[in-house]
């Protein structure tokens, strides 16, 4: 296994092995966020645990099955104990940016309802400060595509729908919405973009994830030795 899978997996583990019996827990999307669900169902069936879960994708949803994971639909459930997703960027203040994987919308509600939401991620998706590698994702309904490229356009950057990699045409969420991906470079004033690009009619959701995570777990590999190191945050919003 390469060096980067080894820490995503190290990472993963560590906060799977952290939920407690009897937990609702939130369980994001991505190739991280894999690790994480595989090693939970491995402890609901060996330690005989009583979980239930809210996943963020059907890609999600179908591993959690897979893998014991009782799962419920997130429009009856307000709160969780726990949460844990991957992300593509994680500032030095625990702010992130998400949503390579298109699921954006549903990791910001299951982002909001936790009472500890921790992040799990490799050491190269950390960032001095957000955009530096990674476009914003903005999640948009269909038919609000062409305003909403006009105004982002109007905020100085070149919107871009994602397209597809296996069908022609534009990526399609699972909540059935397109993606637009904005390269903002360096985000000075996140707060502000956020607020900004939320307002724009048929924006859904965009992938500035601030002031939410309660911990960071970062796996990396030195010397053929993989470790974790662990940064927790004073949650700032959505706050249970
Ligand atoms: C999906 C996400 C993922 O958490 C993010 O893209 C990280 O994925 P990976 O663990 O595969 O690098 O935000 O929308």
């Amino acid at each position: 296994m390469k060096d980067s899978e080894r820490a995503k997996k190290l990472a993963a583990e560590t906060a799977a092995q952290m939920i407690p019996d009897h937990s609702m827990v939130g369980l994001g999307t991505g190739s991280t966020l894999e690790y994480a669900i595989k090693e939970l169902g491995r402890r609901i069936r060996d330690e005989d645990l009583k979980i239930s879960a809210v996943t963020t994708s059907f890609q999600g949803q179908l591993l959690a099955n897979e893998n014991s994971i009782v799962t419920l639909n997130s429009m009856n459930v307000p709160n969780l104990n726990i949460a844990i997703d991957g992300a593509d960027e994680v500032d030095p203040n625990g702010n992130l940016i998400k949503g390579l994987g298109a699921a954006l919308t549903k990791e910001k509600i299951v982002a909001a309802m936790p009472q500890r939401y921790i992040i799990v991620i490799d050491e190269t998706k950390k960032v001095t400060q957000l955009g530096e590698k990674t476009p914003v994702q903005v999640e948009v309904v269909p038919d609000a595509l062409a305003l909403v490229e006009c105004f982002l356009k109007k905020l100085g950057v070149k919107p871009r729908v994602r397209p597809d990699q296996s069908k022609a045409g534009p990526v399609v969420t699972d909540l059935g919405n397109l993606i637009v991906d904005v390269e903002f470079g360096i985000v000075n004033n996140a707060e502000s973009l956020e607020q900004q690009i939320n307002n724009i009619p048929g924006v859904v959701s965009n992938g500035l994830f601030l002031g939410i995570v309660d911990e960071v777990i970062v796996g990396s590999v030195e010397d053929g030795q993989a470790r974790v190191e662990r940064r927790t945050f004073k949650k700032k919003t959505f706050k249970i």
